[in-house]
């Protein structure tokens, strides 16, 4: 295995753990079916048979790390082993759940199997609360051990040289895999019922054995439950069995595939680091992987000091793939006495303050060189060949994977023809590069139109933000909505025709409800400080998994009341429905657009948000309320949503607050990033929601996208 495909591995799973990641269809499918089917035993599989191994192997292989753990007496050996296992769990267990993130879309949010699904995802994110995911449970225990330096953003956890290749293989493949939620559906939760079987990644046993206190290890095993909710294997099981219930022969194979991939992968991590832990009980390991991860950059600097007639930096240079001739010419030499590091001159004089090498080594490193002085015999035999770390074994990566992501050519797709052909394209999670270019253009497009004129008298959002924060503005615009409403009391209701042609129009809009916020079901936005209020938005407009709350499940109701019964969102023949005007596509289409962008757009959607939360609170919702009783329609929907957008508990204060914590982050002082520059793009991001429509604004969005014709704007095609 060359050190290239090793980084592949790595860039794979930084790659895709970006919350806008690009992944392309063609040759990289392809690659990753293959992967999957690499070391999958051939033959017919049944779900019960996978089942059953995936438990079995689970306990067993669980007591073997215990067995490990007992077997290691000296409180120094077993810190060692609790370090390795929970680096090693680190790349999967930090991402715990993640590759459900994108099941659920605009055009299948109405769905029952895709709420259920969306409901197992946002248990696992501890909806409602930031940091409160079961990746967010790891990164607590990461640094309870100090050592969690690599592990935010996910991506970074990529570079972390203490970490094994192997161990990347099975998390970047799942992520790639939740970028394509459409082409992996069946694989994507046939690996996480395999992984919800198997609970608590073996490894982890071993540190819970040790620190049964030190974690919140309930949150941290995907096979455990949170108070409030089903049990997470069963749950998957059902919604399993629903899917294969549903869509055949296919799906079932796609799932038994996913499982059987899932807990090979895992047995090849599991016995991967099974084999370097053993290893690490002799102390010389340790001290070889040190050497071999410091090599490189000590090679530099050694030439004029010499060992056993080299110099250091020839013995360096070797130990970077063998580091086992340098540990015995050290031992041999006169810098260590073996069994004694206090009187080593290698810690004492040269690592020491005015040592040539203070500060070259950590704290942790210091232990590692020191366990191994001491465990060098004190007797003058020299030790001949120590320590056996030439490198890691690890289970092969994903390199073909890699290299597809990377090299390409893709496919450029093709860029919609106009805003209904958009629509439909857009009811999906994956894109094109032409679709994503689009997308961008529409986006500035309509966020030029947005800011024109912006302070010209119709912007309700203050000229700066106050330290006090959005709350009390919020309260405000509450009242004056209140005295709107009643003022109007004596204006003449809409006619019926226009109480349903409105409703009619407002479907395209309606029918997707939260998409504007649909960036925010990202692993690690959803439980971040600003993403999880619009994570718990997005999770409320669906319905909190209940097709009985579903808003756009509501809004059918109505049409049908209507005697409107309208195509599946998701079909070419609900965007071509004649019905409908094009006008009604703009406003939707910016939302699908927008929303796949949470972090380019961020302080626009925050901005859209709280401008689309506080809307109707107040007045307009009553005022429809009136209206659709007026005519016996049903009322709910406008009633769910006068309550659910509140401004004190609900969606219009939560959507205030993300911008606050935003904000109130940023520096006061102008300039790119500044709280003044974001503060602009909230208001136009609240402002377009209903953005100006005149000469002068169309103008100025042709401009902006004249102008973003010619600037890069499809920043995520790194192609080589
Ligand atoms: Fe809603
Ligand atoms: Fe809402």
């Amino acid at each position: 295995m060359t050190m290239e495909t090793n980084v592949a591995t790595r860039r794979l799973y930084a790659r895709a753990a970006d919350p806008e990641a690009y992944v392309p269809a063609g040759v990289l499918l392809d690659e990753v079916r293959a992967e999957l089917r690499r070391n999958v035993p051939d033959g017919p599989a049944r779900l019960d048979d996978l089942l059953r191994r995936a438990a079995d192997w689970a306990s067993a292989e669980g007591e073997r790390f215990r067995e490990l753990g007992d077997r290691t007496h000296d409180d120094e050996g077993r810190r060692v082993l609790v370090r390795r296992a929970a680096l090693g769990c680190a790349p999967l267990a930090l991402a715990s759940g993640a590759w459900l993130q994108w099941l659920s879309a605009p055009g299948n949010a109405e769905d029952p199997l895709v709420l259920r699904i969306l409901a197992l995802y946002a248990s696992d994110v501890g909806v409602g609360h930031p940091g409160a995911s079961r990746g967010d449970a790891y990164l607590d225990l990461l640094r309870r051990l100090r050592l969690s330096e690599n592990a935010v953003p996910l991506a970074r956890l990529a570079g972390d040289p203490r970490v094994a290749d192997g161990a990347y293989t099975l998390p970047a493949l799942l992520l790639v895999m939740s970028r394509r939620p459409d082409d992996f559906r069946g694989e994507l939760l046939g690996a996480d019922l395999c992984l919800r079987t198997v609970g608590l990644p073996p490894p982890l046993t071993l540190v819970r054995q040790t620190l049964p206190l030190v974690a919140d290890w309930a949150v941290i095993d995907p096979s455990t439950a949170r108070p409030e909710d089903p049990p997470p294997v069963e749950e998957c099981r059902a919604v399993v069995a629903e899917l294969v219930a549903r869509e055949g022969a296919a799906a079932e194979a796609a799932v038994l595939l996913g499982f059987s991939w899932a807990l090979a992968a895992l047995r090849d991590h599991a016995d991967a680091l099974h084999a370097e832990l053993t290893a690490s009980s002799d102390p010389a390991y340790d001290m070889a992987e040190l050497m071999r991860l410091r090599a490189r950059e000590g090679a530099v600097y050694h030439h004029g000091f010499e060992l056993e007639g080299r110099s250091l930096a020839a013995w360096l240079a070797d130990a970077r793939t063998d580091p086992s001739g340098l540990l015995a010419a050290l031992s041999r030499s006169k810098l260590l006495k073996p069994g004694r590091s206090e009187a080593s001159a290698l810690v004492k004089g040269l690592v020491g303050e005015r040592g040539p090498m203070f500060r070259v080594f950590s704290p942790d490193d210091l232990t590692v060189i020191r366990r191994w002085i001491d465990s060098l015999p004190a007797t003058s035999s020299p030790v001949e060949r120590a320590g056996t770390a030439g490198g890691r074994a690890v289970p092969a990566p994903a390199a073909g994977v890699a290299r597809a992501l990377e090299a390409g050519p893709w496919s450029e797709g093709r860029a919609p023809a106009d805003v209904r052909e958009a629509y439909h394209l857009l009811m999906v999670r994956t894109d094109t590069p032409a679709l994503r270019s689009w997308c961008l253009e529409y986006v500035n497009g309509w966020l030029a139109r947005s800011r024109y004129g912006m302070d010209g008298g119709t912007m309700p959002l203050p000229p700066n933000w106050g330290r006090e924060g959005l709350r009390p503005w919020l309260q405000t615009q509450h009242d004056r909505h209140g005295a709107e409403f009643e003022r109007n009391a004596e204006v003449p209701l809409p006619s019926r025709e226009d109480v349903i042609d409105d409703t009619v129009q407002t479907a395209p809009l309606t029918l997707i409800d939260g998409s504007w916020l649909q960036g925010f079901t990202d692993h690690e936005l959803a439980s971040s400080d600003i993403g999880h209020a619009l994570f718990q938005t997005y999770w409320d407009e669906l319905g909190n998994g209940l097709a009985k709350l579903n808003h756009p499940l509501i809004y059918r109701d109505v049409l049908k009341e209507m005697r409107v019964d309208l195509p599946p969102t998701a079909s070419p023949e609900f965007a071509r429905w004649p019905g409908f005007r094009d006008e009604s596509f703009e406003l939707p289409v910016y939302w699908l657009c927008v929303g796949r962008f949470p972090r380019t757009f961020l302080p626009e959607v925050l901005g859209l948000n709280l401008a689309m939360e506080l809307s109707g609170v107040g007045g307009t919702y009553r005022r429809a309320r009136l209206a659709l009783k007026r005519y016996g329609f049903n009322t709910r929907f406008v009633d769910i949503h006068n309550t659910i957008d509140n401004v004190a508990t609900g969606h219009s204060a939560w959507a205030a607050d993300a911008v606050d914590i935003l904000l109130a982050g940023l520096p006061e002082a102008p300039g790119p990033g500044s709280r003044a520059e974001t503060w602009e793009r909230v208001r136009a991001g609240y402002r377009s929601l209903n953005p100006p429509g005149g000469l002068g604004a169309r103008r100025a969005a042709r401009r902006a996208t004249r102008r973003s014709r010619i600037a890069p704007i499809f920043p995520f095609a790194d192609r080589r």
